[in-house]
């Protein structure tokens, strides 16, 4: 099929990747001309492991470009996959989206287009874009729009770092449409991921145990609520275990075992409750504040969200808390930050702890040295007002630390030689704030040793 994709972030660029992957004829259009032509180059705007690779692999279907007039007109499938950032008040800024559906509205051939919504966008979007198509096309081409396009919800559910896997190998699908034949023609277009009828890439292979990919076919309102359902349940997941967390330091309980204890129910299951620091990233904090701000549209308290969000917010405090708990004093002291991206495996630094915990500790008068093994020249370029220092290993960073704190679990940060590492600071004091390193191991090498659960 014919597909063009109107932006080229995170779930953009994947999604039309895989799609020119699985054979469809690929668009990826974006308005910043200098990404466009960087991706023309096989240039990866952002650090996701081997897109590089697939979009090499994928070449011959795929064309970038910045023009409306070349994505639109012969796409039978339209995706918007637009930034919608936090806006005022907890609701997303849609100027993106609404920018993007006006685009499209001017340059429908009229053939019948099935227009989609990939960014995450708040309840009830599908009948604004759908809105915002007729009236633009109707100006543009002075006749009624009936019958050229119809809008179809189709969430996704991608993680950071495992964005192509995700893609290939989701756990579902989900299309939300009003009409049947709108449905039909997305079903088409996955209809490869659905039956796993391609042959995987080397560096992507197919897991064992997965079958056909169930498709949840709905209507749009259905479809908008999944992605803040999902969102939202995952990161009351991890909050939750945070506050058991809180509870197991209380009583001396060793909060994995009780993450796996309770994990091991598979009414429960065990992803997504790892204790720790909590979540960044742009999805959780995003899509949980804009879920409040729909449902406190109609009135509706979100009382289990809403502790969610205080108890992530919480746990950065702890940081600093248990840092001060042990120091005593933190004005004057060096702690060094292991890790800045939001998780290991991206560079994405959009709402990441570790920004937040160096903020915190440098208004208490620290001196804050940080690394990371891929998101360092990100942050040096987005956050060169942040006054901490640089470090091109993980060793410079706790050189004369008075204490270190994990904040990404890199797996490189495993493999260090943590011996060395303790005897290069101050005082060897270790704020595991993933729970990602052996208790008894750190210990033995000299390191007083603490986590966020005790
Ligand atoms: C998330 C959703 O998982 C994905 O389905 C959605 O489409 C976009 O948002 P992403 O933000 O890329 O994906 O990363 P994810 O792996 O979900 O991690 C989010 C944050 O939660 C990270 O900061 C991570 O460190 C943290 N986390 C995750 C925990 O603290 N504990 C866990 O057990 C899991």
């Amino acid at each position: 099929m014919n597909v063009s994709i109107l932006g080229t972030g995170y779930v953009g660029l994947t999604t039309g990747v895989c799609l020119a992957f699985l054979g469809h004829k690929v668009t990826c259009a974006d308005a910043d001309a200098e990404k466009i032509a960087a991706l023309g180059r096989g240039e990866v705007p952002f650090y996701e492991p081997h897109l590089a690779d697939l979009i090499e692999e994928s070449r011959h279907n795929l064309c970038f470009t910045t023009d409306y007039a070349t994505a639109i007109p012969n796409a039978q499938v339209v995706f918007i996959a637009v930034g919608t950032p936090p806006g005022a008040g907890g609701a997303p800024d849609l100027q993106y989206l609404q920018a993007a559906a006006r685009g499209i509205g001017q340059h429908l051939s009229g053939n019948f287009t099935v227009v989609v919504n990939k960014s995450t966008v708040p309840i009830g979007s599908g009948n604004w874009v759908g809105s915002l198509l007729r009236e633009s096309y109707e100006q543009k081409k002075g006749r009624k729009a009936d019958g050229t396009f119809a809008v179809a919800s189709n969430p996704e559910f991608l993680r950071e770092g495992t964005a192509l896997h995700d893609s290939l190998y989701p756990d579902r699908v989900v299309i939300g449409a009003d009409e049947a034949q709108t449905a039909e023609v997305l079903y088409s277009l996955y209809r490869p991921v659905l039956d796993q009828t391609f042959q995987p890439p080397p560096y992507l292979p197919r897991p064992e145990e997965l079958g056909a990919v169930p498709l949840i076919s709905t209507d749009l309102a259905s479809a908008e609520l999944i992605k803040y359902a999902a969102n939202a349940f995952l990161a009351l997941k991890i909050s939750y275990i945070n506050e058991v967390g809180q509870l197991a330091e209380k009583v001396g309980a060793d909060i994995a075992q009780v993450a796996k204890g309770i994990g091991l129910d598979a009414r429960i299951g065990t992803r997504f409750l790892q204790a720790g620091i909590g979540w960044g990233g742009s999805c959780f904090g995003k899509d949980t504040a804009a879920m409040i701000a729909t449902a406190s549209e109609y009135g509706l308290d979100m009382p289990i969200v809403k502790a969610a969000r205080e108890v992530n917010r919480r746990q950065r405090e702890r940081v600093v808390e248990k840092l001060l708990a042990e120091l005593r004093i933190l004005k004057g002291r060096t702690v060094g930050l292991l890790g800045l991206a939001f998780k290991p495996q991206t560079d994405d630094l959009r709402e990441a702890p570790a920004l937040d915990i160096a903020q915190k500790l440098i208004e208490r008068g620290a001196r804050v040295k940080v690394h990371d093994p891929v998101a360092m020249e990100r942050f040096r370029k987005e956050q060169s007002s942040l006054e901490v220092v640089c470090c091109a290993t993980p060793e410079e960073a706790a050189q004369d630390a008075d204490a270190l704190v994990l904040v990404t679990e890199w797996p490189q940060y495993r493999e260090l030689d943590w011996e060395n590492v303790a005897r290069a600071m101050r005082t060897a004091i270790l704020l595991d704030g993933r729970q990602a390193l052996d208790r008894a191991r750190m210990t033995r090498v000299g390191f007083r040793y603490l986590t966020l659960a005790g």
